[in-house]
């Protein structure tokens, strides 16, 4: 037997006991005549000591252990001389009479301790050696600690988990796909899924009623800390539903997450329109740990995120804000004390390419509440104090003013403004959650890129069906039975009731551009099952990696996947992609043409 014990679990209760125990060194520390040498597993570490009596041979073995050796001790558990209050073994210790190196190791490239000191790509190219830490193993621990709770729940509420092909066509989630080339059918190509989207669809379509799946999905899209190019997703289906029933199941999965996992009581989650989260947070997935919304001083026109035209407060005289259409600030609470120096560098926060604001306005709410901007010399005092009323601002606040000509564009730099303030007031403690559901997106969007509407979620979201006369009218006011959960700003899941009719579907795609032999071309097969007695349906797909991150409070997802890719979208430990051999892709009837350098 190689081990009695592992090395988390003995306790002072132990004392006298025989035991072995088995793992890798972690560190050793000679102290003259004794030696001790600390012993790691997955669950913990224990204290082997050499004592003053060891045989010369025992001595030996133990001076030649090096970091990271996979060794074998047996011994009896003793009370520990000077005890360590920081880990569950530190009362006891193990009196090893007999030592067995099982395997040697060469010197790791980064010490494999709390705090590592291996740069990133370091990490990641030794991963089985980052994954020995505790603190990227204990991720690993939480991710399977949910997907298990997440099996559970749905079980319970009767939902199937069923497999679908990874060798697939084309699915339309909007990223790239990744595709693979068939040997068997030269010149062709499967896609890899972005999504189970269309299948699961089938799926209800086959009377399965309540599907679900944790799987992987695949987009060859640019990546971010929360964007890996295959993820996995917790994908989810149900029959003879309307949105409310989706809302409520997975609200109720939500909470028994928080709930198992972390000890929360998730309160009710509140729903927030898409315009509402636009006009007041410039974001679809806004971050509701923290109030501070967005006032809009001017507007030009109504749009999709806002129906009233606010005509400006300011008289002209200042070009910046004469020939904006938009205008719209932050009540920042308390942050009049900011320095000149500090509101240059949020000045040139907003002008980063990233956010894209051309300038940024301040006002100051002085003690006796008079204000104090960077415009008085255009302003006079009542249009600085209606300034202050309609901020409803107070002594000590700082106001923060960007505009533009497209309000959408000047909404979502107010909202990167209101997150690094959020940041720097520290109101995003990331033990703190808030959540909600994001409800009533619009169907599409405008691509400038592609110069046609786009559908926002995908092209099987059904629309609100009050809204279904405008799509002759007025597409673009469209509004979708789609929603997203949104935690800490980040969004989770998302998803929408499904479009079951076939003769709605086919108007959809003409409306995103496809002509009906392009519809059948790509999507036939989805058409075609609709006309065998298509249930209504609807559901909805969680990002597992997201959840996980959120839950371990991680600045990025790659710290819950064992292997994840870098932001190139390579494997460096795997040394993935790589190129292939001639005779495979000969065999794959396949050329390879390089870009010119
Ligand atoms: P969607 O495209 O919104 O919907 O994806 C669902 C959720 O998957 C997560 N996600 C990602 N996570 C990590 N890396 C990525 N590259 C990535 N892309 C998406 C997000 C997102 O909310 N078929 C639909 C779902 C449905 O309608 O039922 C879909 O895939 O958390």
């Amino acid at each position: 037997m190689y081990r009695t014990k592992t090395c988390g679990e003995l306790r002072i209760d132990n004392v006298g006991e025989k035991v072995t125990l088995a793992g890798w060194v972690q560190s050793i520390h000679n102290l003259g005549a004794l030696s001790f040498v600390d012993l790691r597993d997955r669950y913990g570490i224990t204290q082997l000591a050499f004592n003053e009596d060891a045989s010369d041979e025992l001595k030996a073995k133990a001076a030649s252990l090096g970091r990271e050796f996979v060794v074998q001790a047996r011994g009896v558990v003793a009370e520990r001389y000077s005890k360590n209050k920081n880990i569950p073994t530190g009362d006891i210790e193990i009196v090893v009479s007999e030592l067995n190196v099982i395997n040697a190791s060469l010197t790791p490239p980064f010490t494999i301790e709390e705090n590592s000191d291996g740069g990133d790509d370091l990490r990641m190219k030794y991963r089985y050696l980052d994954l020995r830490r505790p603190v990227v193993r204990q991720n690993l621990e939480l991710r399977h600690k949910m997907a298990f709770e997440v099996r559970r729940y749905l079980d319970e509420q009767g939902f199937l988990e069923i497999e679908t092909p990874i060798l697939v066509n084309s699915t339309p989630e909007g990223a790239r796909d990744f595709v693979v080339p068939s040997r068997m059918n030269p010149g062709q190509f499967y896609a890899l899924p972005q999504s189970p989207q269309t299948l699961k669809q089938l799926l209800m379509v086959a009377g399965m009623d309540r599907y679900f799946q944790i799987v992987k999905c695949f987009r060859d899209e640019d990546l971010r800390a929360d964007r890996q190019p295959e993820f996995t997703q917790i994908d989810c289906e149900m029959s003879f539903v309307e949105q409310e029933d989706i809302l409520q199941m997975f609200e109720g999965m939500s909470r028994h997450l928080f709930k198992t996992v972390k000890g929360i009581d998730l309160p009710a989650l509140p729903r927030m329109t898409w315009a509402d989260a636009m006009k007041y947070y410039g974001s679809d997935k806004p971050d509701t740990r923290f109030a501070m919304p967005i006032v809009e001083l001017k507007t030009s026109e109504a749009d999709n995120a806002s129906s009233e035209i606010v005509p400006t407060i300011f008289p002209e005289g200042f070009q910046v804000f004469d020939g904006a259409r938009y205008i719209g600030a932050l009540c920042c609470e308390g942050q009049a004390v900011l320095t000149r120096k500090q509101i240059d560098e949020l000045t040139e926060f907003v002008k980063r390419p990233q956010v894209g604001a051309k300038g940024l306005v301040y006002a100051r709410i002085n003690e006796d509440g008079s204000v104090k901007s960077s415009v008085d010399k255009f302003y006079g005092p009542d249009t600085l104090a209606l300034l202050k009323e309609k901020m409803q601002a107070k002594s000590g606040d700082l106001i923060l003013i960007l505009s533009g000509d497209d309000a959408m564009k000047v909404r979502k730099q107010l909202c990167e403004l209101r997150l690094e303030m959020g940041s720097r007031m520290g109101l995003r403690d990331k033990n703190k959650y808030s959540c909600l559901w994001v409800i009533d997106f619009p169907m599409y969007e405008w691509s400038d890129e592609e110069q046609r509407l786009m559908a926002m979620h995908h092209p099987f979201t059904s629309p609100k069906p009050e809204d279904i006369p405008l799509l002759d009218t007025n597409p673009a006011a469209v509004r979708a039975n789609a929603y997203d959960m949104v935690i800490n700003g980040v969004e989770v899941g998302g998803g929408s009731i499904r479009i079951h009719d076939a003769r709605l579907q086919q108007k959809i795609f003409e409306i995103l551009g496809f002509t009906p032999e392009q519809a059948q071309a790509k999507f036939g097969f989805l058409m075609n099952a609709f006309k065998y007695g298509a249930p209504p349906h609807g559901g909805l797909a969680y990002g597992l990696d997201r959840f996980v991150s959120l839950f371990a409070g991680l600045d990025s997802i790659r710290d819950c996947i064992a292997f994840p890719k870098n932001n190139s979208g390579r494997d460096v430990m795997l040394d993935a992609p790589g190129v292939i051999d001639q005779s495979q892709l000969d065999e794959l009837s396949l050329s390879v043409k390089l870009p010119e350098a």
